[in-house]
């Protein structure tokens, strides 16, 4: 897989990228990140990429000219699947990672001040959002996709599975985790798990997974309920 990032602080994306797996990923030739400045495709001297709004209002507004040179630049971009990260976006979930996991190559564009002049939309498949709060930019939400996409690359989590039991996937939360010791500060490991019993823990796990996804996500209890009363 390929990915170019497009950002005005590319200083905020390369270090994350050389880290943990996704490092490990990059370094093993399973993703290749790119990172572009594009404030070097401005068009005028100074460099500049925004501009007041039309139709005035607070704050700064990106420029069309810079991102679509930019864009342009990039070898392949007309076949790449070219996403913009804005809280205007339609929601990210596991289920947009693993289809993003499936693309050959992905170009972010990381928005920044007041908004992105919507021509730019117009060059771009979808806009996405990682959830309902403001970023100062695009860049951290680029990171998230990038991270959550690249663990999904076959051969990059050298255990299958833990992908395969990762929280969402199957709809619920995951259940809670202990190890070594068996006893701190007088709180103990639930017994089941030091039983050897697996389908006792199989069970066990099952029932927290549910209890805490009702707790904690309403939303995603209630989803899961549905989907199973469909299958009968
Ligand atoms: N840029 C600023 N906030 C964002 C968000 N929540 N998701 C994606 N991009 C963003």
């Amino acid at each position: 897989m390929r990915i170019d990032v497009l950002t005005l602080f590319p200083e905020m994306v390369e270090p994350v990228l050389g880290q943990s797996i996704v490092g490990r990923a990059i370094e093993e030739g399973q993703v290749e990140v790119r990172v572009v400045d594009f404030r070097e495709y401005s068009p005028d001297k100074h460099k500049k990429v925004d501009d007041m709004p039309f139709g005035g209002g607070p704050g700064m507004v990106l420029r069309v000219e810079p991102i679509v040179r930019a864009l342009r630049a990039i070898e392949g971009y007309e076949t790449a699947r070219k996403i913009i990260l804005t809280p205007q976006g339609s929601p990210y979930t596991q289920s947009t990672a693993r289809t993003l996991s499936g693309e050959k190559h992905l170009v972010l564009l990381c928005g920044h001040y007041e908004g992105i002049d919507e021509r730019v939309s117009d060059y771009f498949d979808e806009e996405v959002s990682i959830g309902d709060y403001v970023l100062t930019g695009g860049e951290i939400a680029a990171l998230a996709l990038i991270d959550s996409t690249v663990r999904l690359l076959p051969g990059v989590l050298h255990n299958a599975a833990s992908s395969d039991e990762d929280t969402f996937s199957a709809g619920l939360l995951e259940y809670p985790q202990y190890t070594r010791p068996r006893v701190f500060e007088g709180k103990s490991v639930p017994e089941v798990l030091l039983s050897g019993h697996h389908e006792a823990i199989r069970a066990w796990r099952e029932l927290e997974m549910l209890k805490r996804t009702k707790a904690r996500r309403k939303d995603l209890f209630d989803r899961h309920v549905e989907k199973r009363k469909k299958k009968g």
